[in-house]
């Protein structure tokens, strides 16, 4: 499997990254403002992520995803190490990163990762999106920060 930033010109994988973000509004402006890299196996794109730059030294691991037939192998993981690898080759001090409050496997990989959670970011799905929406039986409505010092 090869990561790789997005080709001049090559679209970015829309199905995939609204697997992370349910809004194609914000989606679109992500992969505007940041860098797309993808993972690719036997010439078929399988995962996704963005990395944004927020601030002075400070950028955002902004959209991940895994295709679902691909999931729970180990892919996640790699594109996560990837991010922070590119964070780093591009001297940002900072990488942030940020989830729901029902996102326990997410939230579990991060930390694996060395995240470590710095804040909570309450009502930010009841503000920012326009329907409710559910995961692992509960209603997402809190984001949960975390940031690792590169
Ligand atoms: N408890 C403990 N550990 C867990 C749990 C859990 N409930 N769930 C997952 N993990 C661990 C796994 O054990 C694994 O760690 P390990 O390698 O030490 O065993 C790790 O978390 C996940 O491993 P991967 O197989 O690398 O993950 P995967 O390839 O499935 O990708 C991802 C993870 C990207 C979250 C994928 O499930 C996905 O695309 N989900 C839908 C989209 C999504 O929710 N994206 C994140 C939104 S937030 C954001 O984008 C910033
Ligand atoms: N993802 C999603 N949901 C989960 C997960 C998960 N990884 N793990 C548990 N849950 C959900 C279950 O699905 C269930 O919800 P549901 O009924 O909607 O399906 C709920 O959490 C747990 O259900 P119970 O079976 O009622 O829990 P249990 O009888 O196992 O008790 C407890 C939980 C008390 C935490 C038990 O596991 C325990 O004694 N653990 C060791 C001691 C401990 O850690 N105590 C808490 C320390 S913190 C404190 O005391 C304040």
């Amino acid at each position: 499997m090869e990561i790789r930033a997005l080709h001049t010109g090559e679209q970015p994988p829309t199905g995939l990254l609204l697997l992370a973000d349910p809004s194609p509004k914000l989606v679109e402006d992500y992969v505007a403002r940041g860098q797309c890299f993808v993972a690719e196996a036997d010439q078929q794109v399988v995962g996704v992520y963005v990395l944004l730059p927020t601030r002075p030294e400070t950028a955002e691991l902004v959209n991940i995803a895994v295709n679902e037939e691909f999931q729970g192998q180990g892919i996640g993981k790699q594109l996560v190490n990837h991010a922070i690898q590119e964070a780093k080759r591009l001297r940002f001090k900072t990488l942030e990163i940020g989830t729901g409050n029902s996102s326990i496997g997410q939230l579990a990989l991060y930390q694996k990762c060395g995240f470590r959670i710095t804040g909570i970011d309450r009502d930010f799905f009841i503000r920012h999106y326009s329907e409710e929406i559910y995961e692992n039986g509960m209603q997402v409505v809190d984001m949960i920060r975390l940031s690792q010092d590169l």
